[in-house]
């Protein structure tokens, strides 16, 4: 029998913990074979609620699930952990400047990043869900300067997966036809999904679409702009689909990307595509035993290339002003 893997999970009494935590148990986020052992982080004010769901994570009787504990200190929450997902964050709220979103989410993010550092064990892998993510990731990787960097990452697969459902709408395609689709940049509203180098049953999506203004005027912003419209549908927010797309990222970490496909991830930057250094931007990648790999040698268009630009100049901001109030 295998070792159980620790998974930890903040802000496991939210909605997104609701979606996800069940789907880690059943052994979606690893495999159908492998134990995992849940620690679910909170704040203080968070831990009844996230004791009344391992009390029905109990009541699934999940094989695999080896054990639950629940607490609000990350140097115990993070304790062994191999597998971190950041989900709780600190929402923006009617009248919040953007300072003041990121230094709340500083006072989240660095202590965590500090008990990872401290506390995680050495093969750690960390997504971080919470947004504003990519810098929120920074914030925690800057607060673990000795877990290699490149293990802190940031989720922008549910953007993939809403761009992969949108041109599977328009061309007629199913989802599972579609390959090598990229989301380039911040999760924001200036994150690129990018079809042009995106195949539909084998032929160039760009092609198989063929309609430029589309893609402009109603693709892109559909995609950017899919979050906003499911709260104003559902009256709340998309909280399944991303604990899906959570769900989507770690298993392809950990157990590779299929031939001939890529997927998108929020990663460290290594200088690819023209963005800078260090940045945690999302890239296309491959993924095979644990580790990733930036597809290299895409060719970017004008009409991509503003558009990463756009999108990366974004994130290059949010660093500066983290980097201003001390955050990194
Ligand atoms: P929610 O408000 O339902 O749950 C957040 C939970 O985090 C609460 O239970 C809260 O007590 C907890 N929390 C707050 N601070 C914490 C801390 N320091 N340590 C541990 N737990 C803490 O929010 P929901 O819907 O679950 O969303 C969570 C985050 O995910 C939000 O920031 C949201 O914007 C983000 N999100 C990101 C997406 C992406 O594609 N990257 C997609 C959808 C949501």
């Amino acid at each position: 029998t295998r070792t159980p893997v620790n998974v930890t999970v903040t802000g496991a009494a939210g909605q997104i913990g609701y979606a996800l935590l069940f789907r880690i148990a059943s052994g979606h986020l690893l495999g159908a074979d492998v134990p995992v052992r849940l620690r679910l982080l909170e704040i203080p004010q968070g831990l009844k609620a996230a004791e009344g769901t391992a009390m029905e994570l109990d009541d699934c009787a999940f094989p695999l699930l080896q054990g639950i504990e629940i607490t609000d200190d990350p140097n115990a929450g993070f304790d062994g952990a191999n597998v971190a997902l950041l989900v709780g964050a600190r929402p923006r709220t009617k009248g919040m400047e953007r300072g003041d979103l990121l230094e709340a989410n500083g006072g989240i993010f660095k202590p965590q990043g500090k008990a990872i550092n401290d506390h995680a064990a050495d093969d750690i892998k960390v997504l971080v869900v919470g947004n504003p993510a990519n810098t929120n990731a920074l914030i925690a990787q800057a607060a673990a300067p000795d877990v290699p960097a490149e293990r802190f990452t940031a989720m922008t697969r549910l953007d993939h997966n809403r761009a992969l459902s949108q041109l599977a709408k328009k061309t007629g395609a199913q989802v599972s036809d579609i390959k090598k689709l990229t989301i380039w940049g911040n999760h924001s509203a200036t994150q690129y999904p990018d079809i042009f180098h995106a195949e539909i049953a084998g032929k160039n999506a760009a092609e198989v679409v063929s309609d430029e203004q589309w893609l402009a005027d109603d693709f892109i912003p559909t995609v950017a702009k899919r979050g906003a419209a499911i709260i104003e549908a559902r009256g709340a927010s998309s909280a399944a689909s991303a604990a899906n797309a959570a769900i989507d990222h770690v298993h392809d970490w950990v157990n590779g990307t299929a031939e001939g496909d890529w997927t998108s991830m929020g990663i460290p930057s290594d200088g690819s595509y023209g963005v800078p250094e260090g940045l945690i931007s999302s890239f296309p990648v491959t993924t095979e035993n644990g580790t990733y790999k930036i597809v290299q040698g895409l060719e970017i268009n004008d009409f991509s290339r503003a558009r990463i630009d756009a999108s990366v100049q974004e994130l290059a901001e949010e660093r500066d002003a983290v980097r201003a109030l001390g955050l990194i």
